[in-house]
């Protein structure tokens, strides 16, 4: 089949990576690509937001299947145009993507399907917003309700914090319009998890649980970023909670939204507090997180086209997801100065020290080990035939090896081979998890 990817970052270049090795797969795009991801798919050069162009693309070049990387064009209302079209794609309609465009929308659904979430209230209205919290003790988290890139949820330990939260996001309208309404929901104690479920509108099939680093600096500190490194599995949380998640929050959610007569197709993922034997939902987003999808594209195996193929038309009943038990892990490189400004265009050297022929005794040392690297792009360019810098995330190490602490010393032993200046990285990726172990060896 020929397959169209949409997005340019390093969660596209991961799907990019493992549909290549699709068996299926005999023609390979990617809307618009990067450096990275043009070495393994042809490059089309439009926007992942100009959906016209990408439904003529789909058409004129007969793609079998159109796989969708970020939430815009989701959001958009991609997948409703090709379906409109009769062409396939992977990923939810528009009224299935308000799972994640919508926190209200998310809440309320899950409410009316018995998934276990923070108690929560839903106002318009910033007055009621105010008398509400003036009303609640305890800590609160408010939240914008549309897509805010990750910057919408405030986590507020007093009522001062909570009520200008409030006021940032209503009156100020500091999210803009995604602002013009707020979830307020009770504040949980725990651990966070990230779980990825295939879906097919009925059906799911799990992908792999994540943990992700949102913070810029070690030990959680510093503003939020996109996401520094991710690793999977989690050791902490083992298959019985898995099914859990799919019993009593994928499959409900799929229930509900199928009776709504907006089913959802795509990946689903779950953003989860789990404490002790409790778990609650957090948020869902609907399609792959980056850098989450790097390790779980190294983990998964078999044929991914197939998959979503399978997902798109309904028929996940009768497919199979494995997953490779080793550990997988990604650590991000990023722009000195990201979250904040930074500069673009800076020379990126080493990478051929990874991915290049030429021997090395580190090379000799993971073959040895059965361990695998792969340098993920995120944000580069080419001048001049150089790789440059080209965003805040430049690029992702990912490493997969039989033990977490194989795959993170290899992922470090990569990042620190790639120079460029003001590269910088968390040093404690996975840390929480080899604590864990240690404890529990
Ligand atoms: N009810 C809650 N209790 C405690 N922390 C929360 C709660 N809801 C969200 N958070 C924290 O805020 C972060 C962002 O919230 P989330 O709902 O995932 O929104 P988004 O990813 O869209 O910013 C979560 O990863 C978590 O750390
Ligand atoms: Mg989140």
């Amino acid at each position: 089949m020929k397959v169209l990817v949409v997005g340019k970052g390093g969660r596209e270049h991961a799907l990019c990576w493992r549909l290549s090795q699709s068996q299926t797969v005999r023609g390979l795009y990617c809307a618009s690509g990067n450096p990275g991801i043009d070495r393994l798919a042809n490059p089309v050069a439009l926007s992942p937001a100009d959906i016209q162009g990408l439904l003529g693309f789909a058409r004129d070049n007969s793609i079998d299947l159109t796989v969708v990387g970020p939430e815009e064009p989701l959001a958009a209302g991609i997948a409703d145009e090709f379906n409109r079209h009769g062409l396939r794609i992977f990923g939810p309609t528009r009224a299935a993507a308000q799972l994640e465009t919508s926190k209200s929308f998310a809440k309320n659904l899950m409410r009316e399907a018995g998934v276990p979430t923070a108690d929560f209230a839903v106002f318009d209205d910033f007055e009621a917003a105010r008398r509400y919290l003036a009303a609640h003790r305890g800590p609160v988290v408010v939240k914008a309700d549309g897509l805010a890139l990750g910057k919408g949820v405030s986590v507020c330990p007093d009522p001062e914090s909570a009520m200008r939260a409030l006021a940032d996001a209503m009156e100020r309208r500091r999210f803009g319009e995604a602002g013009a309404r707020v979830v307020i929901e009770q504040c949980l104690g725990g651990e966070e998890l990230s779980f990825f479920a295939l879906c097919d509108g009925e059906n799911a099939l799990a992908l792999g649980m994540c943990q992700d680093h949102k913070a810029v600096f070690d030990g959680d500190r510093g503003p939020n970023t996109g996401g520094m490194g991710a690793y999977s599995p989690v050791p902490q949380f083992g298959a019985a909670l898995e099914e859990r998640i799919l019993d009593e929050v994928v499959r409900p959610t799929l229930r509900a939204m199928k009776a709504r007569g907006t089913e959802f197709r795509g990946v689903l993922f779950v953003g989860l507090m789990i404490d002790g034997e409790q778990i609650d939902v957090l948020e869902f987003n609907v399609r792959f997180g980056d850098p989450e999808c790097q390790p779980l594209m190294m983990r998964f195996q078999g044929d991914l086209a197939e998959a979503l193929l399978a997902a798109a038309e309904g028929r996940l009943e009768r497919a199979a997801v494995n997953l490779s038990p080793s550990s997988a892990v990604a650590v991000v490189l990023a722009s000195g100065g990201y979250p904040g400004d930074y500069r673009k265009g800076i020379p990126i050297a080493g990478l051929e020290r990874i991915e290049g022929a030429e021997p090395s005794e580190l090379k000799v040392k993971w073959a040895l080990d059965g361990t695998r690297v792969k340098v993920f792009h995120a944000g580069t360019a080419l001048r001049d035939g150089a790789l440059v810098t080209d965003g805040g995330r430049v690029l992702g190490v990912t490493a997969m090896a039989r033990t977490l602490g194989q795959a993170l010393s290899a992922a470090y032993d990569g990042a620190d081979l790639i120079q460029f200046e003001g590269k910088h990285m968390r040093r404690d990726i996975g840390r929480r998890a080899l604590d864990y172990l240690a404890r529990n060896s």
